[in-house]
């Protein structure tokens, strides 16, 4: 059974799909959680929930490609919890394109929240992982970091980045007891996967996901959660710098 009983996190992404679920799993797990996202009524929704559960969590509302934001939400987390030992980061976006068809605009966007947005919270969390005598990091990259895929030209690159700065971070710091791994998930049913298809047939793209996995079903949140909640104890206390895929076997194929 995974613990986190006295263990403080921060959860990126926690208005809306994996990200949400994770708050409730860490916290379901003893950790007490500061809850990120720019949607304020469903982080105080999401806070309300796990403190009527008997744990503790806050909310912390701004945008994490502003690296003012995420040093504030390191030292907002430790100001109310006292320490930092999990970060998950989960916060990501979504624009399907091929090289001709993705604007500046749109590369631009993508990079700077999920390449720049994860980097400045991983940033602003080491030295504050320092002074609790360690820490686990979880970035959240994609099965499209670790194969290609057409139509997603600044996705596959901003999740290939997350993968490869995850391995570099997790060298940097292994004496000082910081794991840093990424979860690479294939689909899940999440809202993103169905803007990521830029349609509005939800259940044909939901039924042309769950088709691509060997397993033959799609995954909930909660799968993902999981993996990030065993990622963040101690019961992976070896496993460092790890890009984890949790696809039902698409990348096996
Ligand atoms: N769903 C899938 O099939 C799938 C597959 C592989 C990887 N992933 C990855 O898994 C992660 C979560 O995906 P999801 O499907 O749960 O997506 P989602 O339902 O669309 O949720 C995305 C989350 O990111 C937050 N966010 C986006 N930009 C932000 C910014 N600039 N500042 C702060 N928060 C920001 C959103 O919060 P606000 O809007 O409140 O800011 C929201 O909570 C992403 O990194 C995604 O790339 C998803």
């Amino acid at each position: 059974m995974i613990n986190l009983s006295g263990k403080v996190a921060i959860v990126t992404g926690a208005t809306s799909g994996i990200g949400n679920e994770t708050a409730k799993v860490l916290a379901e797990a003893g950790a007490s959680v500061a809850v990120i996202g720019r949607r304020e009524k469903i982080a105080k929704k999401l806070v309300n929930s796990i403190q009527a559960a008997g744990r503790r969590a806050e909310c912390i509302i701004g945008d994490i490609t502003d690296s003012k934001f995420t040093d504030y939400v390191v030292a907002t987390t430790e100001e109310k919890f006292g320490r930092l030992d999990i970060l998950a980061n989960v916060a990501g976006v979504i624009t399907r394109g091929d090289a001709l068809s993705t604007s500046d605009s749109d590369w631009f966007s993508i990079l700077n929240t999920n390449v720049s947005g994860t980097f400045f919270m991983c940033r602003a969390s080491i030295n504050a992982m320092r002074r609790s005598g360690g820490g686990s990091i979880i970035n959240t990259g994609s099965t499209v970091g670790l194969t290609g895929c057409s139509e997603l030209v600044a996705y596959s690159a901003s999740k290939g980045a997350v993968v490869n700065m995850t391995r570099a971070m997790a060298i940097d710091y292994a004496k000082e007891n910081i794991r840093v791994n990424s979860v690479n998930p294939g689909a899940v049913d999440t809202p993103m996967l169905i803007s990521g298809h830029g349609s509005s047939n939800a259940k044909s793209i939901l039924e042309k996901n769950r088709a691509s996995i060997p397993q033959g079903w799609l995954p909930q949140p909660k799968e993902v959660a999981n993996l990030i909640a065993f990622l963040a104890s101690d019961l992976s206390k070896h496993i460092t710098g790890a890009a984890v895929p949790i696809d039902g076997g698409y990348t096996a194929v």
